[in-house]
């Protein structure tokens, strides 16, 4: 098969790569020249594990291109996927189409032959409609069916996720399109990978709703956190119990600072838009989105609480700034709300990531960026775990300690264990365990 891909961003890139590597041809478009002389160089403008090593194999051996120029590939392909940003709108938090809407008169202008047009950006409900609307309009004659096929990539594990679906989701109300789409994720049918082909509009509701889902269940445990503080109960031993029961699944049941990054925050808040459009709010999940919200800020309070009730003039050192491991983004990253709020406290800030110090500058300009965790814990008040990179997990504590001006550890992902760090004379938070 023949697939263009719109847009060479973090879905598109993974998913151009993965779609080369079953063996189609396929052509990754980006309006970006920078982005594309750097991919036809080699160089991956983001951090995503395996990724380099899989578009350097597919590109050598000739299936994998990348381009600024739509038309040429757009009219030669079987299948056009739109995987360009669908960012929240400022002021209402809807999904900002403009980009799509933008590909889609630029794919009607350059179609050729019967083409399959396929969102995979997360768009709301009906945006299917609005796409084929545009198209129809501005190529009447094109012979063209527009599928939503969404996106379920975890970022740090993406290919992997691509490449083992839980499941593959297509929203096709036209067969011979259905038929292109089979096609085309053949080698997953040999995976034995569930493929469900619903209703154009069922796909895409069934993107948000399963992003919304995931955030309820970490806003739950969260809250359930938050309560066996109160009550002398543990969190990790509670979800493990709740969590065998296969109704529920041990998955996503992690206490931690709230849920941030590209896709839960943004997602959460266009479903309770689309939701409050269609007369029939969300209650469930506007919750889980205050929730969420006033958890990142309280995270703050907790480490000012640890540190005895006040933190002016001291300094917090803070590991880990990226929204989880393995990734360099920071897009509503916790660590944005926690150091705002310790500096609006009066705290300095000393801050150390394996991969985010990059993005983190612009977003945190007046922070101390370290070279490693010692640095980040010379002359601290207190040392902050907020993202659990590997490298975090086996510290040399007594070199912390010798660092560090006092000796408290606040563990907001629940990575230490309380014994081993009351021996070595820390004075020990985490969330939702007794200390
Ligand atoms: C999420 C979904 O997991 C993917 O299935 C989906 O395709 C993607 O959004 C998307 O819509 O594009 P991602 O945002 O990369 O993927 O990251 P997750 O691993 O889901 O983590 C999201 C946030 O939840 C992180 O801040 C993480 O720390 C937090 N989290 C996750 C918890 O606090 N506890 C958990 O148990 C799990």
């Amino acid at each position: 098969m023949r697939i263009a891909m719109v847009g060479s961003g973090y879905v598109g890139l993974v998913s151009g790569t993965c779609f080369a590597d079953f063996g189609h041809e396929v052509v990754c478009i980006d309006k970006d020249p920078d982005k594309i002389a750097a991919l036809q160089a080699g160089r991956i403008p983001i951090f995503e594990p395996g990724l380099a090593a899989l578009v350097a194999d597919n590109a050598r051996q000739g299936r994998l291109t990348f381009t600024t120029e739509m038309r040429e590939a757009v009219a030669a392909a079987d299948a056009v996927f739109i995987a360009v940003g669908t960012p929240s709108r400022r002021g209402d938090g809807f999904a900002d189409l403009s980009y799509v809407y933008a590909a889609a008169r630029e794919i009607a202008a350059a179609l050729s032959g019967y083409t399959v047009v396929v969102t995979k950006s997360t768009v709301p409900v009906g945006t299917g409609d609005e796409v084929e609307r545009i198209i129809r309009e501005a190529a009447p004659a094109a012979e063209v069916a527009v599928v939503s096929n969404p996106e379920f990539l975890r970022e740090g594990a993406a290919i992997a996720d691509f490449k083992r679906p839980d499941r593959i989701v297509i929203g096709a109300d036209d067969p011979r399109a259905a038929q292109v789409m089979s096609e085309i994720y053949r080698p997953l049918y040999l995976n034995q990978a569930p493929i469900l082909v619903t209703g154009r509009r069922t796909a895409e509701l069934t993107k948000y709703a399963a992003n919304a889902f995931l955030a309820t269940k970490i806003t739950f445990i969260n809250e359930i956190a938050d309560l066996c503080e109160q009550v002398g109960a543990n969190v990790q031993e509670v979800a493990r119990g709740i969590g065998l029961d296969n109704r529920i699944g041990s998955k996503f049941l992690h206490a931690g600072p709230g849920y941030g990054g590209s896709c839960f925050p943004k997602d959460t808040l266009a479903l309770v838009k689309t939701a409050q459009d269609a007369g029939t709010p969300v209650r469930l999940v506007e919750t889980v989105v205050a929730v969420n919200d006033s958890r990142k800020r309280a995270m703050a309070r907790k480490v000012i609480a640890a540190c005895g009730g006040a933190v002016r003039g001291r300094t917090i050192a803070v590991l880990g700034l990226t929204f989880k491991p393995n990734t360099d983004d920071m897009r509503d990253a916790p660590s944005l709300s926690i150091i705002a709020g310790l500096q609006d406290a009066g705290a300095r800030v000393r801050a150390y990531d394996p991969e985010g110090m990059e993005q983190a500058r612009p977003l945190l300009p007046d922070i101390h960026y370290a070279t490693d965790p010692y640095d980040c814990a010379d002359g601290a008040d207190a040392l902050v775990l907020v993202t659990e990179w590997d490298a975090f997990r086996a510290l040399d504590f007594a070199r912390l300690r010798a660092a560090m001006l006092a000796p408290v550890v606040v563990d907001l992902r629940n990575v230490y264990r309380a014994e081993d760090l009351a021996r070595r004379g820390f004075r020990y938070t985490s969330v939702g365990r007794p200390s």
